[in-house]
C-alpha cells in the first residue's frame, strides 16, 4: 500500500517537473517553468483522478462484503470462501460438519468463522443469517452451496422414495431456506447477491441418478423464479453449475464404483470425463464464477446459471459412420 503511495507520489512529482514546476536535481530548488501554475494544477488533478481510477480497478472485489456460505467446510465452498476472503470479504462458514468447519476456518484466517448448520433446519439457517448480522451487521452474499450426492438405484421403478425426501431435503429445500432467510435481512437494505450451486447434472438429463438430477433441475428453477420477486429489492439471484470435480462426495462415490484402484485413478477418470483439452474442472473455478456473480462485475447479472463445464453440455456429436465404413 504504502508503495503505491509513493509511486503514485512519484509519478505526480513527474509529471510536474516535466510539464510545470522543474525541480533543479542538483540543488532540489526549483527552477522557471514555461507553464503556468494554474496549469500545473490542473494537470495535477487529472492525473491524480486517472491515477485514482487506476487503483481502484485493481481494489480487491469485495472489499468489506460479509457472505455466509454453506458446506465451506470441504470442496467447492471451502475454495469460495478462500477465494472471496482474498478479495477482502468476511466468511461465514456454515456447515453440519463441526470439526471440519471449525478446521477450515481456522486454516482461512481471521476473517473466516464457522457456525454449525444442517440445511434441513430452517431454524439452524435463520441462526446463521442472524449470526452474520449480529457479528458483522449485514449480509452481502448468501452462498447456498451445501449438497449430497445421492446413491439411488438407476432405474426410476426402483426408486427408494424416502431417499428421495432425503435428498430433497438438504439440495432443494435448504436452498429455499436459504434463499428465504437471506431475503429477509437484504429485502430491507435494497441490495445482495444470492448465489446457489446447481449442476451439470441439472442442465442434462442422463449424467447422474434421477433423484440428483432433479435437485438439479429444481435449483437453476428456483433462481429463476426467486430473481423474478427479488429484482425488485436491488438483490440479484444466481446460480452456478459445474461439472464433475473430485471433491469429497464425488470420490466416496467413485470408490464405492471403483472399488479396488487408488483415489489417483478415481481421480484420473473424474477428470477424463471432460472434454476441454488441457484442462480439469477444479473448485478454484467455480470460486472464480462465484466471485464474479457475488461481485459488483456481475451488478446486472440475475436469473442466469453460469455452467462451468469446459463446453461440455453446449453440444453433442452426431455418431455417423466415416464413408469408408459405409458399403
Ligand atoms: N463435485 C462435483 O462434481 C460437483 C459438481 C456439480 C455440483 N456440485 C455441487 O457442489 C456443492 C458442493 O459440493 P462439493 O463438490 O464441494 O462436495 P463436498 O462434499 O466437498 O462439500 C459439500 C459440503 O456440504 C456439507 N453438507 C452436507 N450436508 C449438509 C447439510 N445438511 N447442511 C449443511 N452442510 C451440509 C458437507 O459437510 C460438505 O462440507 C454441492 O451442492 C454439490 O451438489 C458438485
Amino acid at each position: 500500500m504504502l508503495r503505491i503511495g509513493l509511486s503514485l507520489l512519484l509519478n505526480l512529482l513527474n509529471q510536474l517537473s516535466v510539464d510545470g514546476i522543474v525541480l533543479d536535481s542538483g540543488s532540489g530548488h526549483r527552477k522557471s517553468s514555461n507553464v503556468s501554475y494554474s496549469n500545473s494544477r490542473a494537470l495535477f488533478a487529472e492525473n491524480f483522478h486517472r491515477l485514482l481510477s487506476t487503483q481502484n480497478q485493481t481494489r480487491r472485489k469485495l472489499e468489506d462484503k460479509v457472505a455466509l456460505i454453506t458446506g465451506a467446510a470441504s470442496g467447492i465452498g471451502k475454495a469460495t470462501a478462500s477465494k472471496f476472503i482474498s478479495n477482502g470479504a468476511k466468511v461465514i462458514i456454515a456447515d453440519i460438519q463441526q470439526p471440519l468447519g471449525q478446521q477450515t476456518a481456522k486454516e482461512l484466517g481471521p476473517n473466516a468463522s464457522f457456525i454449525e448448520c444442517d440445511v434441513t433446519k430452517e431454524s439452524d439457517i435463520s441462526s446463521a443469517v442472524d449470526f452474520a448480522i449480529s457479528k458483522y451487521k449485514q449480509l452481502d452474499i448468501m452462498y447456498n452451496n451445501a449438497g449430497i450426492a445421492c446413491r439411488t438405484p438407476p432405474s426410476i421403478v426402483d426408486l427408494d422414495m424416502a431417499l428421495f425426501d432425503k435428498v430433497m431435503d438438504i439440495n432443494v429445500r435448504g436452498i429455499v431456506a436459504g434463499i428465504k432467510h437471506a431475503a429477509r435481512v437484504m429485502i430491507p437494505r435494497g441490495a445482495g447477491s444470492i448465489l446457489c450451486t446447481a449442476s451439470v447434472t441439472g442442465v442434462m438429463g442422463g449424467m447422474a441418478q434421477h433423484t440428483y438430477s432433479i435437485s438439479k433441475c429444481a435449483v437453476i428453477g428456483i433462481v429463476k423464479s426467486m430473481a423474478s420477486e427479488l429484482c425488485r429489492h436491488g438483490i440479484r439471484v444466481n446460480c452456478i453449475s459445474p461439472f464433475a470435480i473430485p471433491t469429497a462426495f464425488v470420490m466416496e462415490e467413485m470408490s464405492e464404483i471403483y472399488a479396488d484402484v487408488d483415489a489417483q485413478r478415481h481421480v484420473d477418470i473424474v477428470h477424463n470425463a471432460g472434454v476441454l483439452k488441457g484442462a480439469n474442472c477444479e473448485p478454484n473455478d467455480v470460486a472464480n464464477a462465484a466471485l464474479f456473480l457475488a461481485s459488483d462485475n456481475a451488478k446486472y447479472v440475475s436469473g442466469h446459471n453460469l455452467v462451468v463445464d469446459g463446453g461440455f453440455t453446449s453440444f453433442k456429436t452426431l455418431e455417423f459412420p466415416t464413408p469408408d465404413q459405409v458399403q
